[in-house]
This record gives C-alpha cells, structure tokens and sequence, in this order.
C-alpha cells in the first residue's frame, strides 16, 4: 500500500529544526563498530529504515547490536576479519551505501553471503564494487549485470591493491578501503575527484592506520591492513543533505527564519550551502565545532532572493545528493542555473535527472537536460504546481516535491511518501511544525 502525499503553500518557515542522524556516518559507525575490538557507543544515530537495514546485517554476521533506553545505541563487535557466516539472505532494503560497503566487508571474510534489496536496490550498478574486489580475489555470483540478488564469495587471502576509481563514488572507495583493512600490506585507493570522507575520518578514530595525500587535486588514501580496531564512541552529527530540505524550503517560503542546529558541515558534503551562498542565499553558521570528528554546526537561513548559478561538475561529488532539492531552489531563483557533471544522478535509488525533469516540468517550470547537464530556468516567482509526482522509491525525489508544493500557487502531491522513511523519519511532522503543510492526499 502508497502512502501519498500532497504539500500546500507553506506558512513562513520559523522556530527551529533539528534534523536526523547523518545517514552515510551511522553506517559506517554500525560496520566499523561491528569490526572492532571491545564495544562502541554511538549517541545520535540514524533509526531510518536504510541504517535498521545495517544494523539487522550486523546481527547475521554475529554482533551483538543494542539500543538503550537513552536512545544510544551500542554494538559489540567481533574484531577485524572475525564476522560470523549469516544463516540468512540479507536483504538491505533501499540502502546502497550498505550493500556496497558490506560488499568490501564481506569479500574479506571466508564464506558466501548472500545479499537482496527492494526493486530500487536490486536495478543499480554493482560492478563497480565487484570489479575491484575480484582483483582483490573476492569472487561474485549475481543476476545478469551484477544486479542483485548476489552472493560474495570471501576469502580470508585477499590481497591488496591500488585502484583509481574510474567513477567519483565514496561508496566504491570505502568498500576497497574496508576489504584493504583485511588484507596484508597496503591497500590504495585513488580519487580524481574527491568524495566523502567518513571512512577514512572514522577509521582512524577506531585506530586503523590511514594516509590521505594530495596529488595535484586527486587524492590519494592508503589504509594499512591487517590491523585491529579499537572499539570507540560516536556523535553523530545532523545529516547536511537532510537538512537541506528545510533550508531550500526556507529559503523559498517569503517570511521564514529557520534555526538548524547541530548540521553537519565535512567540507566533502557541504557543497549544496556553498551553491546556495553563491545564489545570494541568506545562511549563517554559528557555533562551528567538532563532534565526534567530524566539523559541526548551528545554521540559520532567511528568505531571500535568489540569483541562477553555474554549478560546476568539480563539485558534484560534495552534493551528490542534494540536486533534486536545488533544482527546487533554481526553480524560484532569477535567471538559469546550470547544472554540470550529473551522470551518477541516473544510477541513484531512481533515475533522478529523469525524474527531477519530468516533475519539475509537471510543475510548470523551464528545465532542460543535455547529456549530463541540468538547466533550470528560474522567473524569480512561484511555479503553478499542481502535479503528482512519482517517486519511484527515491526518498529525495519525494522530499524535494514536498519542499516544491512549499511554494507552488497549487499543492503538489507525491504517489508514496513511505521512501522517506529510509532517511528522514518524522520528515513531514518536523516539516510541519516549522511550517509546511503535509498531509495525506
Ligand atoms: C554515500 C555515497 C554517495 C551518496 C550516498 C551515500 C556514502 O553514493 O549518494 O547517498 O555514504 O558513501 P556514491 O558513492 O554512489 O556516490
């Protein structure tokens, strides 16, 4: 059963939003968790449905996973190489940073696992994962087109390698970086294009040796296996690309104030606020801090006017998933944002340029797409609206049409609002109560 949705003409966004757990560290706070020595406690995680996925893995590879009465969670783990053989087909839901990573994981652990999705999961690209792994000496078995359902046939005498990543993606990277904690020497990972960095900021707070250097813009990450780790608390912080539907929503909606406490801000996820800034948007940061390792802060954003930009494709990777939502912010700004460098968009949980088009021209706004460039025409004022949007299970495609129906002169409606449970629970409710107008359709 659909949950549909439809969002009307919001009130002025005020009051103050604190968003969810940042989705890509709870992951890795769970894995890592799972792989180290000794028990660690995370305080702030995600309990979206893509993180319970993770968590419910953890427990068929034998970690003892808790969640306290406070609200913190604590996971046992087995120490590197040390997961036990899962009884059990492990169905990772929506999540593609789970699969992909427990791939890594799993390539180094001497038995198969046998790993399913939902039909978003099952239709997007393992290759790139698998490819290097194999060279590793992991073996695979899948549907045609290493689509899932697939089984990772591990070894325990994985070897190390240097990969440079043919796609910017820190899901491959990670998945290298975590078989390459498991096998002898050094394992390297090179980046053109620089991405996230949890783990290799996370590995390191659980003691694992990692080297990052700088060539020439590319980086270069080295981690040095067969290593134990220790296990260590977490903060996680407010995820950033959470957040950015309250502050493109705020942004758009004349009259809103909005406080977004405890965000996020790793530099390699903070490009969607850099862009909106360059727009003429109206953000403050105060209260810069580190938690848990990772650099945090308070944000404030206004409405304002809003100018088109060019995006450039250097900076996709630092907001790889905010571009259905800016294309919302594009649409109410002055004047064309250009958009470059969006191909990963066709392999995301839907085909998200496709639907980004389709939904904002169902909207009544100008868009156009060539090969791997988005144009958005924005005319300075709110769009028609009045469409239903599919999503597709795209939990930001559903977010970003619910932000739109924020602004629009008529309500927009979505077919499915359950997605959204994979990374924003409560996301309507919190929406709500600052100012937008969600309801069941
Ligand atoms: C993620 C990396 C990105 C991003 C995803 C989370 C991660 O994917 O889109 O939501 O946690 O490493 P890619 O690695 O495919 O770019």
């Amino acid at each position: 059963m659909s949950a549909p949705l439809k969002s009307s003409k919001a009130s002025p966004l005020t009051g103050e939003i604190r968003v969810p757990g940042d989705k890509s560290i709870s992951h890795r706070a769970l894995m890592f968790g799972g792989l180290a020595v000794g028990e660690t406690r995370i305080a702030g995680l995600l309990e979206g449905e893509d993180v319970l996925a993770t968590a419910a893995a953890l427990r068929a590879f034998g970690c003892a996973v808790a969640h306290d009465a406070d609200g913190a969670w604590r996971v046992r783990g087995r120490g590197v190489g040390g997961l036990a053989e899962p009884s059990e087909l492990l169905d990772l839901g929506n999540s593609g940073t789970a699969m992909r990573l427990f791939m890594g994981i799993a390539a180094a652990h001497p038995f198969t696992s046998f790993f399913t999705g939902d039909a978003s999961l099952r239709a997007r690209p393992m290759a790139r994962v698998a490819t290097p792994l194999s060279s590793m000496g992991a073996r695979f078995v899948s549907r045609s087109n290493w689509r899932l359902p697939l089984a990772v046939i591990g070894s325990a005498d994985l070897m190390p390698i240097e990969y440079t990543l043919p796609v910017a993606s820190a899901q491959v990277k990670s998945a290298i970086l975590l078989a390459g904690l498991h096998a002898p020497g050094e394992t390297t990972v090179i980046e053109p294009q620089p991405t996230r960095d949890h783990t290799e900021l996370m590995l390191r707070h659980f003691g694992a040796e990692v080297r990052v250097e700088d060539i020439g813009g590319a980086r270069r990450v080295t981690v040095v296996g067969e290593r134990e780790l220790a296990a260590a608390d977490i903060v996680v912080p407010g995820d950033p690309s959470s957040a950015a539907f309250a502050l493109v929503a705020a942004a758009i909606v004349p009259g809103s104030s909005l406080i977004c406490p405890g965000v996020g801000l790793n530099p390699l996820r903070a490009g969607l606020i850099d862009t909106l800034l360059e727009m003429g948007a109206d953000i403050t940061v105060a209260n810069r801090r580190v938690a848990g390792g990772e650099p945090v802060g308070d944000l404030t954003v206004r409405h304002g006017p809003l100018t088109g930009v060019v995006v450039p494709a250097e900076r996709a990777p630092r907001m790889i998933d905010e571009y259905p939502v800016l294309a919302v912010a594009a649409a109410h700004a002055r004047g064309a944002t250009v958009m470059h460098g969006l191909g990963e968009l066709r392999v995301k949980e839907s085909d998200r340029l496709s639907a980004i088009v389709d939904g904002m021209r169902a909207a009544g706004a100008t868009v156009a797409v060539e090969g791997d460039r988005l144009t958005v025409e924005g005319r300075g004022a709110p769009l028609a609206g009045g469409a239903a949007i599919a999503t597709n299970l795209d939990h930001r495609i559903a977010m970003a049409f619910l932000v739109l129906g924020a602004a629009t002169e008529r309500p927009m409606q979505i077919d499915d609002g359950r997605p959204i449970d994979t990374s924003f629970p409560g996301f309507a409710a919190l929406m709500n109560a600052v100012g937008l107008r969600i309801e069941r359709a």
